[in-house]
């Protein structure tokens, strides 16, 4: 390679970043801060992979209401695949965060987020699937777990 082709492939690889984060849908969920205050609701045991679901009392509390859940919600999925924590799956619904989705993407106004085990940002296949597989779920407010959260007893 010249290294006038070598100027040109980066510039290239330059452009497509950009392109690539112009493009990029927006994100806001975050992990929460407060997770020590956050309570097990519900544990879905497939053998050696395993998914728990948390929340904030407040938030099971007021599942029990039948309503969606209000702006400010988070959820937290933790994910144990080989018998292992691997991954935490956020939820978090915002004002008006809906309109930030491309229509096909949206799912109310809740945003997905996928975090590693030190509560980092870790993107996988699957975090473009988040979505997507919970539109299915718009009459329990998005959610898989709503029955789960609302039958809860502390
Ligand atoms: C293939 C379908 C599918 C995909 C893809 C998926 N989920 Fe889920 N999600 C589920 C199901 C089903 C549950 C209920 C728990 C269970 O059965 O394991 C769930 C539960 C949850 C919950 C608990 C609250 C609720 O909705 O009930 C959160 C939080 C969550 N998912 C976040 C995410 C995030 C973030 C992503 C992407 C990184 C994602 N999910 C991708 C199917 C999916």
């Amino acid at each position: 390679m010249t290294s006038k082709s070598r100027i040109s492939a980066m510039t290239v690889a330059c452009m497509l970043s950009l392109a690539a984060t112009t493009h990029a849908e927006p994100n806001r969920a975050s992990f929460p801060n407060d997770f020590d205050k956050f309570v097990l609701y519900a544990t879905y045991d497939r053998g050696s992979s395993r998914e728990e679901a948390f929340a904030l009392p407040e938030t099971i509390e007021l599942s029990k209401s039948g309503q969606p859940l209000p702006v400010g919600t988070r959820l937290v999925l933790g994910i144990w695949s080989n018998y292992k924590l691997t991954d935490y799956f956020v939820m978090e619904k915002g004002i008006d965060w809906g309109l930030e989705v491309a229509e096909e993407k949206r799912t109310g106004d809740w945003h997905f987020q996928q975090f590693d085990t030190a509560f980092q940002i870790r993107r996988t296949a699957i975090a473009n699937r988040c979505e997507s597989c919970h539109q299915g779920q718009a009459s329990s407010d998005f959610m898989f777990t709503r029955d789960r959260m609302e039958t809860y007893l502390p």
